[in-house]
């Protein structure tokens, strides 16, 4: 094998990919679905995908082919809202958003002034990120600087492209997890220059939310946003009604929750908002019209007794949306499950979510909320080759239901529905597997000179 081509490799199996966002239901032009396809990858992007008889001719003998048998391969998925420091806070009994932030996830977050705890704990979230199939998050981390430097540091060594940004808090939270406006925006400038653009890491700006900013701190967020036009913002937005009204009672002087944000400079095409969940008709247009993303997240809104994100009304209004698991609020780190959960939630509205609207979502629809479109999210040409191999039978409920899918929207959906980590059979990031054990498993690796 020659140096070209030991960066290069084949994966086939039945590809999926969408190209925009679908009309409805059934639209089949929104997605390209070749039933025996590869993927040929070279230096960790995407070289060419297309129907196996085309590309097959086209391969050295010497490049080896991963055959996914009858799996789906669509591009790994991309997770808009989760907190890596909350992996030990995930299924914590009893409590709402500003109870279950003092009793638990306060608690754990102090942890993270450890370098040690942080770094033990990146290592695992980036594990349970690929066992689920998702390549990319948008992370909160705490307030120590450490915690975001130990989260980016493991995602280099991965080559995983991870956006993340250390809490800005400085008031109403535990001492320990809090830092003054100004040494925060020191440390959070300094992880930019770090870390932005090295390899694949970007970063966030992340106020965690208006409750524990001060208005200079909040200003110092917008100014921030403002100096580094690339960088993106999150924060949490209208989860509660308790927080709701917390807010009203910090800042009297401002119309509504996400005016506060406005008047900070906070809202943009680069900002991600989590939740969403109790706003007026203006805090719906101060949205749309900005451009900002609103981000559902079924699990952690059902689990925390927050309330149901209306999705119909959002999208009707034009805002972009965005849809994500919000561990450790949220109770699994699979997309698949949480897509579930946003069809359940709608549901009880009145409203539905097709298996093509959340699989578009979960993959190149968070990615382009992401400013990522055309990177991730896709199997296009020139995207990195973030990959997820789905094996839609991979329990037994799952193969007696799949019997009967008529087609691949049918079957999409019980995959979304009855799916979870247990149907991802391997996660590739940048071309590379990440699930070394299932690797050891595959009985179908074939070379292209080969049968296959
Ligand atoms: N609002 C402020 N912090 C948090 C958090 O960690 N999780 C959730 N769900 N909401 C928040
Ligand atoms: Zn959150």
């Amino acid at each position: 094998m020659n140096e070209a081509e030991r960066n290069v490799r084949a994966i086939r199996g039945r590809l999926l990919s969408f190209l925009r966002a679908p009309h409805g239901a059934g639209d089949a032009q929104s997605y390209r679905y070749i039933e025996d396809g590869i993927v040929l990858i070279k230096d960790g992007r995407i070289e060419a995908a297309g129907p196996a008889a085309e590309l097959m001719p086209r391969l050295s003998a010497a490049v080896t082919i991963e055959h996914h048998a009858d799996a789906l391969i669509l591009p790994g998925f991309v997770d808009p809202h989760i907190h890596y420091p909350q992996t030990q806070v995930i299924a914590s009994y009893g409590a709402q958003l500003l109870e279950w932030l003092e009793k638990y996830t306060f608690v754990e977050e102090q942890k993270f002034a450890d370098p040690a705890h942080a770094a033990r704990n990146a290592e695992f979230f980036l594990d349970e990120l690929a066992r689920n199939g998702t390549t990319t998050a948008l992370a909160y981390c705490t307030a120590h600087p450490n915690s975001a430097a130990a989260l980016f540091a493991a995602a280099h060594r991965r080559n995983a492209g991870m956006i993340a940004g250390n809490s800005l808090m400085d008031r109403n939270a535990p001492p320990g997890l809090l830092a003054p406006a100004a040494t925060a925006i020191a440390d959070s400038r300094d992880l930019i220059r770090r870390w932005h653009g090295t390899g694949r890491q970007r970063y966030a700006v992340t106020p965690r939310f208006a409750i524990t900013s001060s208005d200079e701190q909040l200003a110092a967020a917008g100014a921030l946003l403002n100096e580094f036009p690339t960088v993106l913002m999150q924060t949490h937005l209208a989860e509660n009604r308790d927080e709701i009204d917390t807010v009203k009672r910090l800042f009297p002087r401002d119309a509504s929750y996400t005016a506060v944000y406005a008047r900070f400079g906070l809202l943009g095409p680069r900002s991600l908002f989590g939740h969403c969940i109790h706003l007026d008709d203006a805090e719906l247009a101060l949205l749309r019209d900005s451009r900002s993303v609103a981000v559902f997240c079924p699990t952690s809104n059902l689990f925390i007794g927050s309330g149901l994100f209306d999705y119909k009304r959002l999208a009707g209004a034009g805002i972009r949306i965005a849809l994500a698991t919000d561990v450790g609020g949220g109770t699994s780190y699979s997309m698949l499950r949480t897509a579930a959960e946003a069809y359940k939630v709608m549901q009880v509205q009145g409203q539905n979510l097709p298996a093509l609207i959340a699989f578009d979502l979960i993959t190149r629809g968070n990615a382009a909320a992401l400013g990522l479109a055309g990177e991730i999210g896709t199997i296009t040409p020139g995207a990195f080759a973030d990959l997820v191999v789905l094996d839609v039978r991979a329990t037994p409920a799952m193969a007696h239901r799949m019997a009967v899918a008529r087609d691949l929207k049918a079957e999409l959906f019980v995959l979304m529905t009855l799916g979870d980590d247990r149907a991802v059979r391997q996660t590739y990031i940048a071309g590379e597997p990440a699930l070394r054990a299932k690797l050891q498993d595959d009985r179908a690796i074939s070379r292209a000179g080969g049968s296959t």
